[in-house]
């Protein structure tokens, strides 16, 4: 099965590539190479590779400065997935897409379940939730995978920015009043890549949106303290600095933060048999990798 990946040079895109399982002709494209906003370069790619699988791990991610550039940001995360989903419906093959946690308001105090209201704070958000309904109504055969939280070892990422103060700070204040789920750039993919092969063997998978992530729930104090305690057991710092538990009023940025990013995940392990797994075994994995 020929397999097109979209923003192939990001966290995600680059373990899609890398995780790639035999038996696939995976085709994955940076920006400069294939960017989505742009139909005619889409249109044009699609009928020179005939992909018969799209996963759009494409996306402008940048939350603040999505606030003052919300053209591009409608441009990357609405048109563009908007063209992916009209080139897939035309080739008659299915899209991949990743969504994200911010199409909520955050405000919650239970895990976000696939059919709770959405209500994006942010232009970020609000960009990614047009990018969905997109997909949604231009290609039948669709999985939205809604995720949290991104780390991994290809890309920046709170738990790079949590070493780096480590190489210079004793001492650092981290939000404790944020809740949410992080989840491995390699766990996605590889859930991805199951829901691949299932549509490859039977032809079919049940299509729609669901919620993706880690688990277990924490804060990003609480990330942060696993970060470095990690990293000292494996003498990638040799000491923690004292992460001290800060408000989100403490650290105030351009675009508003949820809350409460939790989301349950219980539906895609019922309908497709994607399994959550521990983000500190993840987190565990990436530090090996990032250590090599
Ligand atoms: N990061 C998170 O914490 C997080 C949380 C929840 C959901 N998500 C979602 O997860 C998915 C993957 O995110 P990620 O963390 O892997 O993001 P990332 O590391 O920022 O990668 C996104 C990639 O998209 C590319 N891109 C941007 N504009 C493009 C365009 N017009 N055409 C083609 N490619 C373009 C970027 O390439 P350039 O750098 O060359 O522009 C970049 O390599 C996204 O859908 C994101 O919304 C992420």
């Amino acid at each position: 099965m020929r397999v097109l990946i979209t923003g192939a040079h990001g966290q995600v895109g680059h373990e899609l590539v890398r995780l790639a399982p035999a038996g696939f002709t995976v085709t994955g494209l940076g920006s400069s190479e294939l960017d989505i906003s742009n139909l005619e370069q889409v249109a044009n790619k699609a009928s020179e590779l005939k992909p018969q699988l799209i996963i759009n791990a494409a996306a402008y991610t940048a939350v603040d400065k999505a606030e003052t550039d919300s053209e591009r940001a409608y441009a990357v995360n609405a048109k563009g997935a908007e063209n992916l989903a009209t080139a897939a419906a035309k080739l008659g093959v299915p899209l991949l897409h990743i969504s994200t946690d911010y199409v909520f308001s955050g405000d919650a105090s239970a895990p976000y379940k696939e059919t709770d209201p959405t209500n994006p704070s942010g232009v970020y958000g609000a960009s990614k939730l047009a990018g969905e309904q997109a997909v949604a109504k231009h290609c039948a055969q669709h999985i939205i995978m809604r995720t949290s939280w991104v780390f991994g070892a290809h890309g920046n990422n709170f738990v790079k920015t949590m070493l780096r103060l480590a190489q210079t700070r004793d001492e650092l204040g981290v939000v404790a009043d944020q809740h949410g789920c992080p989840t491995s750039a390699a766990s996605i993919a590889k859930a991805l890549w199951a829901l691949v092969s299932q549509y490859s063997n039977k032809g079919n998978l049940n299509w729609g949106i669901y919620h993706f992530s880690n688990m277990p729930a924490t804060t990003w104090h609480g990330f942060a303290e696993a970060i470095f305690s990690q990293a000292v057991a494996l003498k990638q710092l040799p000491r923690a600095p004292k992460v001290n538990p800060i408000n989100t009023v403490d650290y105030p940025t351009p675009a508003r933060r949820p809350a409460w990013s939790v989301m349950d995940c219980s539906l895609i392990e019922e309908k497709l048999t994607i399994e959550q797994s521990d983000w500190r075994e993840e987190l565990a994995q990436m530090l090996k990798e990032i250590a090599i």
